[in-house]
């Protein structure tokens, strides 16, 4: 364990260099290029599609959402998310020019395996967003990008899902390149993608913080996790690190969506995480933010930005370094990660084999 005392604490700190792994040799920014070898043998079917179809389960459902605003923005290309176990389940409609892409870090998930299989019977183009090499996942998709995060031993996900998240960045630029994407807005998105490693490294400074306020807040029994765009679906994986971990009662939500029925749960001290990077939603969050204070929350702030009337707003500001727009995700995840793993420590939980948990689940 290298000096950790649990493996989800030594994945959350190898997250610069296993994002690097991710990123080797496939971001360029002098080339202004991407170089995804395992997406070559598509080449030929790449210009005929027309949609994507992203699937997976838990945190992998999670970074295909995010991966849903990337391949929108980037490559203008309509994508939509499934829950695996969803998707195998209905009758899904395959139009033709259909990219299926399903994300999964052992690749042996069996909703995952069942749902691409679905899939490629009516016809879909299937790419694997995987970390285990030569797993069925892997082996029965027609491309696909490896996570390359290494090994990741503790049950509740952190390194692989920000792999994935990684990884569904590279595949929205890549087709960004072929569609519509002007070469501005592509060298801006690389350069962002190759500061990642070390922003996530500044992020990590924030665990002393994460730690204190586990240990002074872990006796309350539900949490909501807020966020927009990107960092809606940035906030659902907070709030699932929290429940899996340390078993108190989380929930993510769209900021915006408070008004429209949960607000009514908040009550005095109630914790309220807000993921509030500067970006082109931050004066609606702060709006939202102003929402659950006056209704008593207990507001944590996760933000990049420096704004006094936001530091008069929260109880909380937890600083994380500046990235490009879609990828704030990356960084606002790893003060949520270490969040959790301090409020299942002072919870005295069994942090890397949670209850009832297996880390492959490979039964329907
Ligand atoms: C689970 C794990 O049940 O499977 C989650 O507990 C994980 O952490 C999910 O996100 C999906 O796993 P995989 O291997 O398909 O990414």
């Amino acid at each position: 364990l290298k000096g950790h005392d649990h493996h989800m604490h030594k994945e959350i700190h190898e997250q610069p260099a296993s994002l690097q792994m991710t990123l080797r040799g496939r971001v360029n920014a002098a080339d202004r290029k991407f170089v995804l070898g395992g997406l070559t043998s598509l080449e030929r079917q790449l210009p005929n599609v027309e949609r994507a179809l992203l699937f997976g389960c838990g945190s992998a459902w999670h970074a295909a959402l995010i991966g849903e605003y990337m391949l929108e923005e980037l490559a203008s290309l309509p994508t939509s998310v499934e829950y695996a176990s969803e998707l195998r389940y209905r009758n899904p409609l395959i139009e033709r020019g259909t990219l299926a892409v399903g994300v999964s870090q052992s690749g042996e998930t069996a909703d995952t395996l069942a749902a691409l299989r679905e899939v490629q019977t009516r016809g879909a183009t299937t790419v694997g967003v995987v970390n285990a090499v030569g797993s069925s996942v892997a082996r029965e998709t027609d491309a696909g990008v490896y996570l390359h995060v290494g090994p990741e031993i503790g049950v509740a996900s952190t390194k692989a899902f920000l792999g994935q998240v990684v990884v569904l960045a590279m595949l929205a630029g890549y087709m960004g390149r072929r569609r519509h994407l002007s070469d501005d807005r592509l060298i801006e998105f690389l350069e962002g993608l190759e500061a990642l490693p070390d922003k996530v490294k500044e992020a990590l400074e924030t665990e002393q913080q994460m730690k204190e306020l586990a240990y002074a807040l872990c006796d309350r029994e539900h949490w909501l996790y807020l966020g927009r765009g990107v960092n809606f679906p940035a906030a659902l994986e907070g709030a699932l690190k929290l429940k899996e971990v340390s078993y108190i009662h989380a929930e993510g939500l769209p900021a915006a969506e408070m008004k429209h029925g949960p607000i009514a749960m908040i009550d005095k001290g109630m914790p309220v995480v807000v993921l509030a990077p500067k970006d082109g939603v931050y004066s609606k969050v702060l709006s939202n933010i102003e929402e659950v204070r006056s209704r008593g929350a207990r507001v944590i702030v996760v933000t990049s930005a420096d704004d006094p009337e936001l530091d008069q707003l929260a109880h909380d500001v937890v600083r994380v370094p500046e990235t490009h727009s879609l990828l704030s995700p990356v960084v606002t995840s790893i003060p949520l990660q270490l969040l959790a793993y301090h409020a299942a420590l002072a919870k005295g939980r069994d942090v890397d084999k949670p209850r009832n948990l297996a880390k492959s689940v490979t039964v329907e």
